[in-house]
């Protein structure tokens, strides 16, 4: 094939064939989040580019690196979102939805976009689920949302993920802990990789982030920021940490979790796993208690975290873990000829009103053809309308599990008839219903019926 143009590196395609696996991640996810009581919110996919530079922050390698700027014919400039917590504070700022009463709890599923290097895993288009709370100071809150990550990961089953968490205190005891760490990387400088000596005035504890082994072998026995809590953050962390275990939440302290972002305070955590590839965060997020602020809003406490969904997935596939089945069609109707084709129309637009999943003909293929479509969307039922069919308005309606043929009505007792073979299928166990389509679609596929 000559194409004239290829998917752009970094991005991805889902398929028909996958989209089963994003279903389900979204369903659980948006089902997690509201049973926490968190309501969906939509944001546009870009922003102005100031935006980013002032939430996320100037010396960050998505500013400084990551970003997908573009000139509109003004003089602003806008950028795609490289995530999605900046656009909800300002979503929520501008729509005055933190005077509808605090805590304000916000879910949203969203592309974000950063220019990095592609590989496994990382993307320059990914997508994230992501919930942000806004208006409790309180450790009770950071303790809900972690829970909340941590109920997602479980109810999709995922294995081998670790949680990490740290307090990265206020800016008073991040202003002392910077002066630490300067002094003790202060003897390596020269040692240290060229990002790390750009990083060593500008925002030092991302020296403990580096991917460097040389840079990672000096950073090992650097001082740790839980050593330089004041007392009201050292004493918010207990009580994440307290909360937690009462919730039955494991977590591992890992006093090296920065975060990328410039806007975390206090709690910061990662949820790890090392089964696609080196470890990889699926989940990551924290307390941002001076943002709403920094943005223009009273000063509010605020905190939330977000999931790469395509890394849930990928690890979800390693795992070999389930995704849930996407529905298949109830009814197949194979019309032969210009007059049944008319009648099977009108039949699938009585049924599909009724709610059933009904599809028929739209190619003209003939019946042996029909019959092996029929097999490959996994037809529940199929009826074949021809000449004698629509003479006596009755057709024999085949359950394609078992082969067994009931006649049934194409007139007023069409939906009854329907329904009564239906619903006795469905009483059937689930899983023995499954094992008979999974048993008829082998044979089916072996002699074309
Ligand atoms: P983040 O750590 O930059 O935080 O991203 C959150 C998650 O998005 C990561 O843990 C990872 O699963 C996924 N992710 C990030 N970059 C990529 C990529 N290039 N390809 C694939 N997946 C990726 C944030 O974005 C914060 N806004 C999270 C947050 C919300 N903090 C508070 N509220």
């Amino acid at each position: 094939m000559d194409l004239i143009a290829k998917r752009p590196n970094g991005t991805m395609d889902v398929t028909p064939n996958e989209a089963y696996k994003w279903h389900t991640v979204e369903n659980v996810v948006k089902e997690t989040a509201e049973q926490f009581g968190f309501k969906e919110i939509r944001i546009p996919t870009f922003e102005e580019t100031g935006l980013f530079v002032r939430s996320v922050g100037d010396t960050t390698d998505v500013v400084q690196k990551e970003m997908y700027t573009v000139s509109s014919t003004g003089d602003k400039t806008y950028t795609l979102r490289p995530e999605g917590t900046a656009g909800t504070v300002r979503a929520v700022l501008e729509n005055g939805i933190l005077n509808e009463g605090l805590p304000q709890k916000l879910f949203y599923i969203l592309s974000a976009f950063r220019h990095e290097k592609a590989q496994k895993g990382r993307l320059r288009e990914f997508h994230q689920f992501g919930c942000e709370m806004f208006g409790s100071a309180s450790p009770l809150a950071d303790a809900e949302a972690i829970a909340l990550a941590n109920s997602v990961i479980s109810r999709l089953g995922l294995k081998n993920v670790e949680l990490n968490i740290n307090s990265i205190g206020c800016p008073e005891c991040r202003a002392k802990y910077r002066e630490a760490l300067k002094a003790y990387f202060k003897p390596h400088f020269n040692e240290l990789c060229d990002t790390c000596k750009e990083r060593f005035e500008k925002n030092p504890m991302r020296l403990l982030d580096c991917k460097s082994k040389e840079d990672q072998e000096i950073a090992k026995n650097a001082p740790v920021i839980t050593d330089y809590l004041c007392e009201d953050c050292a004493a918010h962390f207990e009580d994440v940490k307290k909360y937690l275990s009462i919730m039955g939440v494991s977590y591992k302290l890992n006093p090296k979790i920065v975060r990328g972002l410039d806007y975390y305070t206090r709690t910061v955590f990662e949820f790890l796993t090392t089964d696609i590839g080196s470890q990889a965060a699926v989940c990551a997020g924290g307390r941002y208690d001076g943002l709403v602020e920094e943005l223009g809003g009273k000063p509010t406490p605020a905190l939330g975290f977000a999931m790469g969904l395509e890394r849930i997935i990928l690890t979800m596939e390693s795992q070999g873990l389930d995704f849930a089945e996407e529905k298949t069609c109830d009814l197949y109707i194979a019309p032969m000829g210009v007059a049944a084709s008319e009648k099977a129309m009108e039949l699938a637009s009585v049924m599909r009103d009724e709610g059933f999943f009904v599809e028929y003909d739209l190619v003209g293929r003939g019946l042996k053809a029909q019959m092996k479509y029929a097999d490959k969307i996994k037809a529940k039922f199929v009826i074949v309308l021809g000449d004698n069919e629509l003479a006596d308005n009755k057709a024999k309606l085949k359950n394609m599990a078992t082969g067994e043929q009931t006649d049934i009505s194409l007139g007023d007792s069409l939906l009854d008839d329907f329904g009564a073979v239906y619903y006795a299928l469905l009483m059937d166990s689930d899983d023995q219903f499954r094992s008979f389509v999974e048993a008829f679609a082998d044979d089916g596929s072996s002699d074309g019926q």
